[in-house]
């Protein structure tokens, strides 16, 4: 049986990392690209050497041409610059959209068919604008944002009662960055509510935690940004379509009126399978999380006014 082909691009530590586990998974082959002559192709060897070790049989390529993304089933964007100590997400906005666009306008060409997962951040906005450049429909293009904050709860809740993160449930929705939404009725540890587990001011402190859950890690690297837990998260999403789970994950997709929200990429639970995103699901929110998700609408739309001046000046 051909296994899928899975393009990663972006060769540095979020790209590297997911193009590793999936190969450790299993999952599909690889191709990773660069920019940078050599890197792509020294790191996809150095993973083909771990294969007999950890016993995966599927290829891991490198290269600098994105005319090798033809054929992939998937397209996992991490191209682009990282944040550094000081400098928001939004602050990458300019630097960004310089290479995630002219990506975008490669993939139509050369991979038509293929699923979008972007990584690059402001994920909100180079969501919209892979969207918008690809002419892709929504259900192939999505952003990776909410596993991966979802994930750094998760684990934060484990941590504090002393169980296994992956028996708390729960949902970070809206934006990825300072403003996005912890859903406090979503978390459970196995069906029990949190809120009956830890002292409310105690929870608090653990959402905030969580929405500076990037910056914290950027204050200790010193140079970069989180890159074993969001690779995690991509290839979580990568495995939901390939297996065509129908999992319920939340993911960035532009929004057509769900939430009371329309024309704006941002952060929501939806189901993923082979077909890529094949529903939003429309959670019963309370009205300071419906607010939430406005402010967190509000800011990406101001964030896609500034992408069009740049766009226009470059
Ligand atoms: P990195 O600096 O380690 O790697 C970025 C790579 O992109 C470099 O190897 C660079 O040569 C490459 N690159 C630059 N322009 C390119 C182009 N035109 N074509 C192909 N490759 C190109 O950065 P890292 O840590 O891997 O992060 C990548 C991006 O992912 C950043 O924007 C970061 O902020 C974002 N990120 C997003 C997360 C999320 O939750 N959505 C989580 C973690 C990182
Ligand atoms: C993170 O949340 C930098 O967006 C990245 O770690």
């Amino acid at each position: 049986m051909s296994m899928p082909k899975v393009s990663v691009i972006g060769a540095g530590n979020v790209g590297a990392t997911t193009a590793h586990l999936i190969a450790l998974k299993g999952l599909a082959d690889v191709m990773l690209i660069d920019v940078v002559e050599g890197l792509p192709q020294g790191k996809a060897l150095d993973m083909s050497q771990s294969s007999p070790v950890e016993g995966f049989s599927v290829h891991v390529q490198g290269g600098n041409d994105l005319a090798a993304l033809e054929g992939s089933r998937i397209v996992v964007i991490t191209a682009g610059m990282a944040r550094k100590p000081g400098m928001s997400r939004d602050d990458l906005l300019a630097a960004n959209v310089g290479i995630v666009g002219p990506i975008a306008d490669k993939i139509k060409q050369v991979a038509a068919q293929a699923i979008v997962i972007v990584v690059t951040n402001p994920l909100d906005v180079m969501t919209a604008l892979v969207l918008e450049r690809t002419g892709f429909p929504r259900t192939r293009v999505m952003g990776m944002a909410g596993v991966l904050d979802t994930a750094r709860l998760r684990a934060f809740i484990g941590m504090r009662l002393g169980v296994p993160p992956s028996d708390v449930q729960a949902m970070v929705l809206g934006s990825h960055g300072d403003l996005m939404v912890p859903i406090r009725t979503s978390i459970t540890v196995q069906g029990t509510p949190v809120t009956s587990l830890i002292p409310a001011a105690e929870l608090e402190q653990i959402l905030q935690r969580t929405k500076d859950g990037g910056a914290e890690i950027v204050k200790l690297l010193k140079q970069g940004s989180a890159y074993y837990a969001p690779a995690s998260s991509a290839v979580e999403m990568v495995t939901a379509i390939l297996r065509d789970s129908h999992r319920i994950l939340p993911a960035c997709v532009k929004l057509t009126g769900e939430y009371k929200l329309r024309d704006v990429c941002m952060g929501v639970p939806v189901q993923l399978g082979a077909a890529g995103v094949e529903r939003v699901v429309e959670l019963k929110l309370d009205a300071a999380d419906e607010k939430a998700l406005q402010a967190c609408a509000e800011q990406v739309r101001a964030m896609i006014g500034g992408l069009a001046q740049i766009t226009v000046k470059s």
